[in-house]
């Protein structure tokens, strides 16, 4: 495939593309075809929580990609970025019932770490078989709780980055690529 003529050019904001869109297809390739090897024997079907907004682009296209039937849902949260205090509420609630199924969530980028570790022990408590996570950007500088990704693409250096999901205040979400913006004042 040819991207090149559609690629939407850097704006001001941005100071360079930090992952080009097929890099990000080839590494979400190889995540989906491990978690497929790593899921085929279990039990039941394997159940995807998206976490609203960041991971809807990754979500969409690691799930085309698995060969292990699954069920897709969503949740939605908020962080007080502002006061540090790691404060995590719920927006929405996911639909489907978790008890005895393996859960993998799905998150776009780990950052402080406040919100995995919030869904993984809120998951626990609904007895699940299994709680897994795939992270698709991981900021290993920012880290203030310890997280064990199952399932990672790439590691990021301590940066604002946008596309692929990710925002700025609503903005770039939809990128092809991630980039890296320019320290905001
Ligand atoms: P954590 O709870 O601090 O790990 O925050 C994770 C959430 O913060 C992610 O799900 C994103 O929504 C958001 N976030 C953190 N860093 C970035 C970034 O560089 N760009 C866009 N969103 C980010
Ligand atoms: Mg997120």
């Amino acid at each position: 495939m040819n991207h090149s003529l559609s690629i939407p050019a850097l704006t001001e904001d941005l100071s360079r593309v930090l992952i080009d869109a097929d890099t990000i297809d080839r590494r979400v390739n190889e995540l989906a075809r491990k978690i497929s090897a790593d899921y085929a024997d279990t039990d039941g079907t394997l159940l995807l929580v998206g976490v609203l907004k960041g991971s809807f682009i990754f979500i969409a296209d690691l799930a085309r990609k698995l060969s292990v039937n699954h069920v897709v849902d969503f949740i939605a949260l908020s962080s007080y970025k502002g006061d540090q205090s790691g404060n995590v509420r719920l927006l929405m609630d996911t639909r489907e019932n978790m008890e005895n199924r393996h859960v993998l969530i799905i998150e776009d980028i780990l950052d402080s770490g406040n919100t995995l570790d919030y869904l993984i022990r809120n998951f626990r408590t609904r007895n699940p078989a299994s709680v897994k996570t795939a992270v698709l950007l991981d900021k290993p500088d920012r880290h203030c709780v310890p997280i064990t990704i199952d399932y990672l693409g790439f590691t990021i250096p301590d940066v604002w980055v946008v596309g692929y999901g990710l925002d700025y205040n609503e903005k770039y979400r939809t990128l092809p690529y991630i980039a890296e913006m320019f320290p905001q004042a």
